[in-house]
């Protein structure tokens, strides 16, 4: 695995191997990572001849100080995961390297940056459209994987590239689960005990939601999913919706066809956890 901390030597070796024809995978990430991002890594050098991962804590899409402060940084045991996959280039930028200047740009989603996620994290996935789109233009890479736990910045990242005429598959993975349910993310690293025990519950709702689907309203499920999570002590649920997977948009009345799913925040004492499940 080869490391470049700046953004012309990465370009260096790139144009080196695109001469070769190689076809190149990308998996962007802000690091602390665990086995959803392995996944990713390995659905990609399956797929690609280089995989090249990013690991960088992108200041501009934290709308919370303390939030972008207290993000698990680990670059040590980042570095001996990624040794025991087939990445073939780490890209380790520092904030500068990414952001020599301000970046002023503002994207606009048909709204889709406003709701869900955007409505309780103002600003978060304009900071998301910033950082890929710079980094999508230094790696320039045939297929870019992204995971469905984020399903709304997948959605998104899926119109970024639409928008900017980039020749760029984006390639959606499953979302990677502990053994007890909880979806893999960075963020667990901060669950003390207490909360770890608790936050399987979020998935065990989303999974019984399914099951009754069929045969309830989408008002009866919502409700469903909400009060048994917040019947939990330790969790509180910040939004549950319901959404047509397309225009994320929130479904009232259900035809059995249009796909939807259903997207949570939920808070674990002051972490907070985002999921969701597909219905069909
Ligand atoms: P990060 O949270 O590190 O996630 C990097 C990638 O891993 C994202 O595509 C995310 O959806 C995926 N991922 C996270 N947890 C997963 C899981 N349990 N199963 C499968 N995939 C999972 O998402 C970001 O970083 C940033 O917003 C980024 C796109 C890198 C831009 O800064």
């Amino acid at each position: 695995m080869k490391i470049f901390t700046k953004v012309t030597d990465l370009n260096l070796e790139l144009d080196l191997l695109r001469q070769q024809n190689k076809i190149i995978g990308f998996v962007p990430t802000m690091g602390a990572l665990h086995d959803g991002h392995i996944s990713l890594i390995k659905t990609c050098s399956e797929f690609n001849d280089i995989t090249v991962v990013s690991i960088f804590v992108n200041p501009t899409q934290f709308n919370n100080a303390n939030d972008l402060k207290n993000y698990p940084r680990n670059i040590d045991k980042d570095l001996s995961i990624l040794k025991t996959t087939n990445t073939t280039i780490l890209f380790f930028p520092e904030n500068d390297e990414m952001y020599p200047e301000k970046d002023e740009r503002v994207f606009k989603f048909d709204n889709l940056e406003n709701i869900l996620e955007g409505a309780f994290r103002p600003g978060h996935f304009n900071g998301v459209a910033q950082i890929v789109s710079k980094l999508f233009n230094i790696v320039k890479p045939n297929n870019a994987y992204f995971g469905q736990k984020d399903f709304q910045q997948l959605t998104i990242i899926k119109k970024l590239v639409t928008q900017l005429n980039l020749s760029i598959n984006i390639v959606a993975c499953e979302t990677f689960r502990e053994s007890d349910g909880l979806a893999m993310s960075s963020r667990n690293l901060l669950l003390s005990n207490e909360y770890r025990a608790v936050a399987p519950k979020i998935y065990k709702y989303l999974k019984d939601s399914a099951l009754k689907i069929k045969n309830n309203s989408i008002e009866e499920i919502k409700k469903y999913v909400i009060e048994n999570i917040n019947s939990e002590r330790l969790l509180k649920v910040e939004y549950f919706e319901i959404v047509n997977t397309e225009t994320l948009n929130a479904v009232d009345n259900w035809d059995n066809n249009t796909p939807i799913i259903g997207c949570i925040a939920v808070f674990a004492g002051n972490i907070r956890l985002i999921d969701n499940i597909r219905y069909n």
